[in-house]
């Protein structure tokens, strides 16, 4: 009987959030098939998330940024009258957030200097979220959470924490958010309401201040969680999908990388779903934040290496497994895959050994002279039989006038490693997170057609 009642006050609690989600649901008016389509920026500014990301607290490697690698940016405006930000764009992590300041209180800070926080007193469709609603639930508190429920003006706050320790709190809240995007016949500003994002007056760890964050303001979660920028959107597009292209940077000059939220173009344009090669996302009802998938076999240079798959698969407890993040720049993978992956790269190299190499890279070779140095080639193939065999320089990356270095990375298997496929080694690829049939699809060939 209690069980019953318990599980039917869960259920109408469910059902309440749901229809809360549904009210809250920013009005767009966006009818199905449309989509939005942002330009990416890309920084070479030090990364934060060469730093190990998962639940449990990692160590930090050495900064790709010397190297050239980084992350990649969405321009918005928040507010009104609306105010450029420049977010980090992140599938590893649910909660939009920007900087804010306070100031505008009294007069101070008349004017805001560009690449500053976000002003909410300076927005008239600044709201926060009130603690005890149903919105305020779907962020993590910090303890004790005080809320009183019969103030008026009782902010949500939220504390978000990011695995490398890196914590983001504030106040999470609702704000008009304005982007510019392109299709086949104009650049447009499209307009939402009411998109809920942490307006954050605390920032710490590396992950989101000082160097590894330069220029940006924030960042633009796109995670599977409620909250993130992909399913909020993608609640009043009717369909929760979303792509990208990172295009490869050190390309000169650089193409644009794009973020498509909605069905994108590939719909109707004679495009690409078809030439996408799918494999399944997987659930972690512990992280439901991540896009996790399956490796099942890992080849070098044609070889089928003997690792056990269970090494980079999600165990019973949730611990585990290999997700797909735009916000992290090398590739993790779990050990012992890792050792036998850097043993045959080794054994086919055919190179000099790098006299110098930056630390924390175990490969790294002397091409200098070399016309067309021959590297070994990577193919991992995934849960469904998608191949992913991405091109050499997603994975020798050049740290230095001819010298090129295995850029992945090894985990920790006893303590839950969570192998992470990086932006690095997902450039040059369309890549369509697609929630509602639980997939993800990538293709070489859809870059060009989604730009
Ligand atoms: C949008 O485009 C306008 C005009 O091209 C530009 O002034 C503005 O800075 C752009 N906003 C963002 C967020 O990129
Ligand atoms: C909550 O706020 C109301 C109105 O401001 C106040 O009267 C009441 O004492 C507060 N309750 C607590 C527990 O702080
Ligand atoms: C941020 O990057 C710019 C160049 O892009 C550089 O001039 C500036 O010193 C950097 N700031 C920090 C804090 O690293
Ligand atoms: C690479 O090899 C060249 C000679 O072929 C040498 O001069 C150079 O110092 C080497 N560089 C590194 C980093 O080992």
């Amino acid at each position: 009987m209690a069980t019953r009642s318990l599980l039917l006050s869960l259920l109408l609690s469910f059902l309440l959030l749901l229809l809360l989600l549904l009210l809250a649901s920013p009005c767009l008016s966006a009818s199905r098939g449309s989509f939005l389509k942002l330009p990416l920026l890309h920084r070479p500014s030090p990364p934060r998330s060469l730093f190990r990301r998962g639940r449990s607290a990692e160590s930090p490697v050495t900064s790709g940024a010397p190297f050239g690698a980084g992350q990649y940016f969405v321009a918005l405006h928040l507010g009104t009258p609306p105010q450029p930000l420049l977010l980090v764009a992140d599938t590893g992590s649910d909660l939009v957030w920007a900087r804010c300041s306070a100031c505008g209180v009294g007069g101070g800070c008349s004017r805001r200097a560009p690449g500053s926080a976000f002003l909410a007193r300076r927005s008239s469709s600044f709201r926060p979220h009130h603690c005890y609603s149903a919105s305020c639930r779907l962020v993590p508190r910090p303890s004790p959470a005080r809320c009183n429920r019969t103030r008026l003006h009782s902010a949500c706050r939220y504390e978000y924490t990011y695995s490398d320790g890196s914590l983001s709190s504030g106040f999470f809240s609702r704000e008009t958010v304005t982007l510019n995007t392109t299709s086949a016949e104009a650049k447009t500003a499209a307009r939402l309401e009411g998109l809920a994002f942490g307006c954050g007056f605390r920032a710490s760890g590396p992950s989101v201040t000082g160097l590894s964050f330069n220029g940006s303001q924030g960042v633009m979660g796109l995670g599977r969680g409620p909250i993130s920028f992909s399913s909020q959107l993608g609640r009043r597009f009717g369909s929760n999908k979303f792509s990208y292209c990172l295009m490869d940077y050190t390309l000169s000059p650089p193409p644009t990388s794009y973020l498509i939220i909605g069905d994108g173009p590939g719909e109707d344009n004679a495009a690409p779903s078809s030439t996408l090669a799918f494999t399944p996302l997987l659930a972690n009802p512990l992280a439901p934040t991540f896009y996790y998938v399956g490796i099942k076999r890992v080849h070098v240079d044609g070889e089928r290496l003997p690792i056990d798959p269970s090494v980079w698969s999600l165990d019973e407890l949730g611990n585990g497994g290999t997700i797909v993040d735009s916000g992290t720049t090398l590739t993790f993978l779990a050990e012992p895959g890792y050792r036998l992956i850097l043993a045959a790269m080794m054994r086919r190299v055919g190179l000099p050994a790098a006299g110098s190499a930056p630390p924390g890279f175990d490969l790294c070779v002397n091409v200098t002279g070399v016309r067309r140095p021959r590297l070994p080639r990577l193919s991992l193939v995934m849960e469904g039989g998608a191949v992913l065999a991405p091109p050499v320089r997603n994975y020798f990356i050049e740290v230095a006038e001819g010298v090129r270095c295995l850029a992945v990375r090894p985990v920790e298997t006893e303590r839950g490693g969570l192998s992470v496929i990086g932006n690095v080694m997902q450039q040059g690829y369309l890549w369509e997170f697609d929630g509602d049939r639980s997939r993800l699809g990538f293709s070489r060939r859809g870059c060009a057609a989604a730009s």
